[in-house]
């Protein structure tokens, strides 16, 4: 076991000592989500395989790993009355995109949930690209004041998912717009609406600038993601560090070798 894989099993043994029993009461029954508005996309079943994604996948071993990810993050979620997760990583390229997509997707294949993943990573933008989606509008196009929510709307042709892309538009003020009260509405809009629908948010990396910390106070929770062999002990003692009064589910350890076909997950 690498030095990486060591520190988050570290991590997890350490939170599971101090975890905080916040529970609040479990969610009535499941609803549909309101489909009137949104845009349907058909995804490529060439790109979906290139890509990674779990539609269709024949691979049991990575399609067990998210199912049992889901589950886990679902028990965690649940358990509280949480319904907004942050998803992130001290670096980046790590594979929180990729982790993102397919968590919703596994949570939509739960019948009883719905999932809304949101493309939080205003700098890099590319929830809509690992989907092989085009989308008319995106998430600056609301925080701007352009569009209504349900004009960023995009189901890709999975019951129960539906996706809000985003897009750069070379400014930088990321974080100032992630943190704007617009953002807060949305988050508030997503989440209130349907008891038993998850809204997951892709977010860029926590240490390349202040978008996460800017963001958090409208998450319920964070899942981390690290790349075995590449993130940096030092980077993911410093995000725990930044996130140690936040709810941190815990640590997906991606493209390991060891165990779980490199999809293994520290609860
Ligand atoms: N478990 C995995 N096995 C193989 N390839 C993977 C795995 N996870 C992610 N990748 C690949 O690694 C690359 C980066 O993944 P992804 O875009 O999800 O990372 P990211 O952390 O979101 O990056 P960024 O910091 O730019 O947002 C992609 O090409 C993706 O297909
Ligand atoms: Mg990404």
């Amino acid at each position: 076991m690498d030095r990486i894989s060591k520190a988050v099993q570290l991590a997890a043994e350490k939170r599971q000592t101090n975890r905080s029993h916040k529970k609040l009461s479990r969610s009535e029954s499941a609803q549909p989500f309101e489909y009137t508005h949104t845009r349907r996309v058909a995804l490529d079943p060439e790109l979906v395989h290139e890509n990674r994604l779990i539609v269709n996948c024949e691979q049991q071993i990575i399609v067990d790993a998210y199912k049992l990810l889901r589950t886990r993050v679902l028990h965690r979620m649940q358990q509280n009355g949480w319904r907004a997760l942050g998803i992130t990583s001290p670096g980046a390229n790590v594979g929180k995109t990729l982790t993102s997509v397919n968590l919703a997707i596994s949570i939509a294949m739960k019948h009883e949930n719905t999932v809304v993943l949101v493309d939080a990573d205003l700098r890099r933008p590319s929830v809509h690209k690992c989907l092989g989606i085009e989308p008319e509008y995106g998430l600056l196009d609301y925080l701007d004041g352009n569009v209504a929510v349900s004009d960023l709307l995009i189901n890709p042709e999975i019951d129960g998912f539906v996706v809000i892309p985003s897009h750069t538009d070379g400014n930088a003020r990321s974080s100032e717009r992630l943190s704007s009260t617009r953002m807060e509405k949305l988050v508030g809009e997503l989440t209130a609406r349907y008891p038993d629908r998850l809204v997951l948010f892709d977010l860029p990396p926590i240490l390349v600038g202040d978008d996460v910390e800017a963001f958090s106070p409208y998450l319920d929770a964070f899942l981390l993601v690290v790349e075995d062999g590449k993130t940096d002990m030092a980077e993911y003692a410093k995000t725990l560090e930044i996130l140690e009064n936040e709810d941190v589910l815990g640590t997906v350890l991606n493209k390991s070798d060891e165990i779980g076909g490199g999809y293994d997950y520290y609860y």
